[in-house]
């Protein structure tokens, strides 16, 4: 079973963009740290990064017509502005989860509106990487 794991703008720059916000490990390092506890599980991981709000919508619907288990979906700023993002994920029927490093409701205002969580199943944020791993677990438990 696999899990896709998809990030979106400005997150390949994780580890150098803003670490007082969003810490100072990599999207590399995430990516081994959820390998790590997905095995034991039995858990593949597929993790994949865009800027680009297309790719990502392409990437929802080939979750679904491979069959994964779950999408753990940090879409960065397109959370807070993508219908695109929100009717892809209402277009399949793979749960989606949603993932964020910081805590946008405790942040400017215009992070407070989430499109991605008016569609995802769950989510998990503010927790910093660990946002994933916990992200993880509620996948594997679905
Ligand atoms: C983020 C929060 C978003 O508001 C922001 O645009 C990001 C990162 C997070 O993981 O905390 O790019 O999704």
């Amino acid at each position: 079973q696999t899990v896709y794991v998809l990030n979106g703008p400005n997150l390949n720059l994780l580890g150098l963009r803003e670490p007082e916000i969003y810490g100072s490990d990599t999207l590399d390092d995430i990516a081994a740290m959820l390998e790590d506890a997905a095995r034991p599980l039995g858990i593949e991981i597929d993790m994949r990064q865009s800027n680009h709000e297309g790719h990502l919508v392409d990437w929802l619907h080939e979750a679904q017509a491979e069959g994964a288990k779950a999408v753990l979906l940090n879409a960065g700023a397109y959370t807070h502005t993508s219908i695109a993002l929100l009717d892809a994920i209402r277009s399949i029927r793979t749960p989606v989860i949603e993932v964020h490093l910081s805590d946008p409701m405790t942040r400017e205002a215009f992070r407070h509106i989430s499109y991605v969580g008016m569609g995802a199943v769950d989510e998990v944020k503010g927790l910093g990487a660990k946002s994933y791993l916990v992200a993880l677990e509620k996948a594997a438990a679905l």
